[in-house]
């Protein structure tokens, strides 16, 4: 299957305010592909909960919004594409770090099963070598 990109914003971040920064763009990509008010915000949630993870666990990293588009039975869907990359010490349980309320940082260990369950494509990897990549996807009517 061919996804095609539209746009891609690359976002480095390394500390709180680039957060509002990756907020900001992935609510009006949201916007622009006609997601409404409520699903504008549970996209962003879910973006910004992956970037605050690198900033949190990794100190620094990149976030990739993209727009794209896929060939669906009812014709061309547009969808927003996330990619969270950082070079960090990595996730060593990956099935514990997906489950609600397991955290390393004493926090509530919601937000990466939050990122999956708003989202209809969700991808993990990682190791302690090359650090996390997480890339998730939305897709539109
Ligand atoms: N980019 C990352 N690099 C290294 N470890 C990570 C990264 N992202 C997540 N983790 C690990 O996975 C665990 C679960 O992440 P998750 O986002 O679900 O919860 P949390 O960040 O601990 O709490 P919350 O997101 O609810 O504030 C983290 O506690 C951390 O151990
Ligand atoms: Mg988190």
């Amino acid at each position: 299957m061919i996804n095609r990109v539209i746009e891609e914003i690359f976002i480095d971040v390394c500390e709180p305010s680039d957060n509002a920064q990756v907020i900001y763009t992935a609510r009006q990509m949201a916007a622009d592909i006609g997601f409404d008010e409520t699903q504008q915000f549970l996209i962003a949630t879910a973006v910004s909960e992956l970037a605050t993870n690198i900033i949190r666990y990794a100190s620094k990293g990149i976030v990739i919004l993209r727009l794209v588009s896929k060939m669906s039975n009812t014709g061309d869907i547009q969808g927003i594409e996330v990619t969270a990359k950082d070079n960090g010490a990595g996730i060593s349980d990956i099935d514990k770090a997906m489950q609600e309320h397991f955290s390393t940082g004493n926090s509530l260990g919601l937000g990466l099963p939050s990122v999956k369950r708003i989202m209809d494509e969700f991808f993990i990897q990682s190791s302690p070598e090359k650090g996390t990549v997480v890339i998730a996807k939305r897709w539109g009517q």
